[in-house]
């Protein structure tokens, strides 16, 4: 049994989206009053391994293929692969390189890169470096696609029409600017920007969610010199966790409530789904509920929410006494805070990153210390866990002072202010479903936003469920939230905003880097594929 009572679903989709959409933004906020989530869940089809058995996996860092003229050179093969994520279970998926996450890339800032790209998977797929401060031919517009071998030959897809015609959008979309390329496509990041965690994930249009599911994400670090003198934790002790959430299929593939399971031309989900997936295992760098033997000392851990729908709140939970242990953050999206803030939970957003630093030498050797999310219930409670093995020496510091190069934008410094709301509402010809920025459905023909570069905007959004909104490029503060001062957890240089069901947000920002056409969107990957992105243009 496979429906009604076995799948929980967190917010009554299909009756809140037509009930938004009838009814306007006052009923939606009504029916969404400060849910946990904004999703309903898919539950697994296979028994689930107990939490804390497997170890956590660290993916590979991948090796430069040649370094000419200063610029590292890296090539990936984007091919299906199996992998044994549940124990005893075989699961297919698509991914970077042969293993999920992707290898992760290591690299200086202000010091080049060329990722050549091979595309082996059966459909288009589209590379976006995120928080990347990315010239746009390599910023991974949703319709510059990467076309498999024959994909023109059998589908006649291959003139930068991304759905064939069929999809939601009404058909006849076109893109006259997009660029597609033939099998591989070779993106250059020049990482001109502050060291922090970036994730390169695929985007192709209508079909980033269900891609991002099947396997295509990886990590992305940047460096410098400044931030390694610091004396964070490092090497062993530091720690990428790629969190997500997935639900396995009874034959051991992962279960994903999309209209066209091939993921070749209509995009979408079903009920009750349009809101957002969620699935009722967590993984940290694909492996479920893991445990990782840590030493009794300081850990820089660095959090991704590579989920597509589901949202976190993080807290440590030593299992000897059950207390929730403070942590400090030194670090948000877009790099180091100004100093580090203490926390017992931070809120973790889809595609947001949080870097966090524990102290596991303040618990006794022999603690299990838990990360858990209080969002979750039942399984979805618990992300993983560390077991404090051995006492150990620890050079390591957090620094009061962690950056001073942190943009001071000031209100009075905006030259613009623009609003936009994020809210459910109908798209394309035929009226279906879709969530929508200003009222309108993603179109990349049309430019919605066009912006000087090196002039600073006050950008006020409002929300009606939650959206976690990412805008490409640039990095923001957040400066005010439902009115009033920003939360602790919105400190530093941002690159996406969790606003929650009913909120309105305020950021300043700065446009600068490279001009050209970049997006906003809504980070919920579903709300993404179903019409909540938008086009700007930097002039
Ligand atoms: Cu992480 Cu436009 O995306
Ligand atoms: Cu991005
Ligand atoms: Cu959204």
């Amino acid at each position: 049994m496979r429906d009604g009572l076995t799948r929980r679903r967190v917010l009554a989709v299909g009756g809140a989206l037509g009930a938004m959409a009838a009814g306007g933004l006052g009923l939606a906020a009504g029916l969404a009053r400060h849910p946990a989530a904004t999703g309903a869940e898919l539950r697994s089809a296979v028994p689930l391994p107990p939490p804390y058995r497997v170890p956590l996996p660290l993916p590979e860092v991948l090796r430069p293929v040649a370094t000419t003229g200063g610029t590292d050179r890296y090539e990936l093969v984007q091919r299906e692969a199996t992998a044994e994520i549940l124990p005893g279970v075989r699961t297919r998926l698509w991914t970077y390189g042969g293993t999920f996450p992707g290898p992760t890339i290591e690299s200086r800032r202000g010091r080049p890169v060329t990722v050549t790209h091979r595309n082996e998977l059966p459909v288009p797929t589209v590379v976006h470096l995120h928080g990347g401060r990315t010239p746009a031919e390599s910023d991974g517009y949703p319709t510059d696609l990467v076309l498999p071998r024959g994909w023109g030959a059998t589908g006649g897809h291959g003139d930068g029409h991304p759905d064939g015609g069929t999809g939601h959008h009404g058909g006849g979309m076109r893109d006259p600017r997009a660029v597609t390329s033939e099998l591989t496509r070779a993106y250059t990041f020049p990482l001109d920007q502050r060291p922090t965690l970036l994730w390169y994930h695929d985007h192709r249009m209508d079909f980033t969610a269900p891609a991002i599911w099947r396997g295509l994400a990886g990590l992305h670090v940047v460096r410098d010199d400044a931030e390694d003198a610091l004396g964070l934790p490092a090497g062993p002790r530091e720690l990428p966790l790629m969190i997500t959430d997935r639900a396995f299929a009874a034959d051991g593939s992962l279960d994903y409530p999309s209209l066209d399971p091939a993921l070749r031309t209509r995009p979408g989900v079903r009920e009750p789904y349009l809101a957002g997936v969620l699935g009722d295992v967590i993984l940290v760098n694909g492996a479920p509920w893991p445990v990782h033997e840590v030493d009794a000392a300081r850990y820089r851990l660095r959090v991704l929410n590579a989920s597509n729908a589901r949202h976190y709140e993080l807290a440590f939970v030593d299992e000897g006494d059950g207390r929730i242990r403070e942590f400090q953050q030194v670090g948000s999206d877009q790099g180091l805070l100004a100093g580090p803030v203490t926390h017992s939970t931070l809120p973790l957003a889809p595609a947001e990153r949080h870097d966090l630093v524990f102290d596991f030498s303040r618990v006794p050797v022999g603690t299990v210390v838990r990360l858990v999310n209080r969002l979750g219930s039942g399984r979805t409670r618990d992300v993983m866990a560390f077991r404090v093995t051995r006492r150990a020496r620890d050079d390591s510091r957090v620094p009061r002072v962690l950056s001073t190069d942190l943009p001071d934008w000031r209100r009075a410094d905006a030259v613009r202010v623009r609003d936009f709301s994020f809210r459910a509402g109908r798209m394309g010809a035929d009226g279906g479903h879709g969530w929508l920025i200003g009222g309108r459905a993603f179109d990349p023909a049309r430019t919605d936003v066009t912006v000087r570069l090196g002039d600073v905007e006050l950008w006020r959004l409002v929300a009606d469920v939650h959206h976690p909104v990412h805008l490409h490029l640039t990095g923001f503060r957040v400066l005010t939230r439902g009115g009033r001062d920003p939360l602790p957890h919105d400190a530093g240089l941002k690159d996406t905003v969790s606003l929650r069901p009913g909120e309105s947000v305020e950021l300043l920002t700065r446009w600068d880097g490279y001009r050209g056409r970049y997006l906003f969107h809504c980070h919920n990957a579903e709300h993404e594929d179903m019409g909540m992105m938008a086009n700007l243009e930097v002039v």
